[in-house]
């Protein structure tokens, strides 16, 4: 599709266009809302493919796929009124508004697909959850760094639960160093430490060879310090509870 619409276009708006657009040779015209008027009058100033449009409506007309990318306490006021002809495709961002909902809201025959697009779209290096498969969808995100598509919306809030666990690890890592400070070293090192720790982690992940038990066991000395921590601190109980934060939010998202 050549000409994409984003309305909302604020964090994630803002990532995909920069995954569609930079260092990119052929990239798409893309019509943006007006909100979040600061974000789209710097985008439409970097990348001459990029426009700001009058309306939502606006959007939706110069546009044959609309990316709704307002957050879902806005879409009442976004989507009021608005008309996205039979022809077109529509993703919605929004967390845990069903397809349902936006169909009826929408009042239209286009295609509505939902997608869970990640920060480090920005860079096409970000798995794309969407929900129902769709080429255009799929197309979409297999240039951002690849789809990963489901045919039913209840696997897909799952996907949605596992992202909610993202800023809780760095919440985690943040503690970490916070620990170590309060011992007396210095909060710089501490810091500076953990980053170099977990960016390691991250790159062990990117080894799809060695599931995640593997690693757990390869990183481990027999009754070394790692096990220790992890059989006393992410022991039954707290494994346990998270799954049961887990479930309630998968409870709440269905
Ligand atoms: N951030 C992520 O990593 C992520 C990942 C996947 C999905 N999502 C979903 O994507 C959506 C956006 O998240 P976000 O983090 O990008 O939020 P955000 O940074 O707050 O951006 C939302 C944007 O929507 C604009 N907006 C509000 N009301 C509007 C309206 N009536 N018409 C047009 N635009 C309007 C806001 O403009 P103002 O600034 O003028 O209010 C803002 O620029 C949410 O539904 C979220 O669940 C986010």
């Amino acid at each position: 599709m050549d000409r994409i619409g984003i309305i909302g276009v604020g964090e994630i708006g803002r990532a995909i266009v920069d995954g569609l657009c930079d260092g990119v040779d052929n990239p798409p015209r893309i019509q943006l809302s007006p909100r979040g008027a600061r974000t789209a009058a710097e985008l439409s100033q970097r990348y001459p493919n990029v426009r700001v449009c009058a309306d939502n409506q606006d959007v939706a007309n110069r546009s044959e796929l609309v990316v709704l990318a307002v957050r879902p306490q806005d879409r009442a006021e976004a989507l009021a009124g608005l008309r996205v002809g039979d022809d077109g495709v529509v993703i919605s961002l929004m967390a845990g508004v069903g397809i349902g909902e936006l169909r009826e809201t929408l009042g239209t025959g286009a295609p509505v697909v939902r997608a869970i697009p990640l920060p480090t779209v920005r860079e096409r290096r970000s798995v794309t959850v969407t929900c129902p498969s769709h080429p255009v969808a799929d197309d979409l995100f297999d240039g951002l760094g690849g789809a990963l598509p489901l045919a039913d919306e209840s696997a897909f809030n799952v996907f949605s639960a596992l992202t909610a666990t993202l800023t809780t690890h760095y919440g985690y890592l943040a503690t970490l160093t916070a620990w170590a400070a309060r011992q007396g070293v210095p909060a710089e090192a501490a810091d500076r430490y953990v980053r170099s720790l977990f960016q390691g982690v991250g790159r062990s992940l990117g080894d799809d060879k060695q599931s995640l038990g593997q690693l757990v066991g390869h990183h481990e000395t027999p009754n070394g310090l790692n096990e220790r921590i992890r059989t006393t601190w992410f022991d039954t109980a707290n494994s346990e509870a998270l799954a049961k934060a887990l479930d309630a939010l998968l409870a709440d998202l269905a």
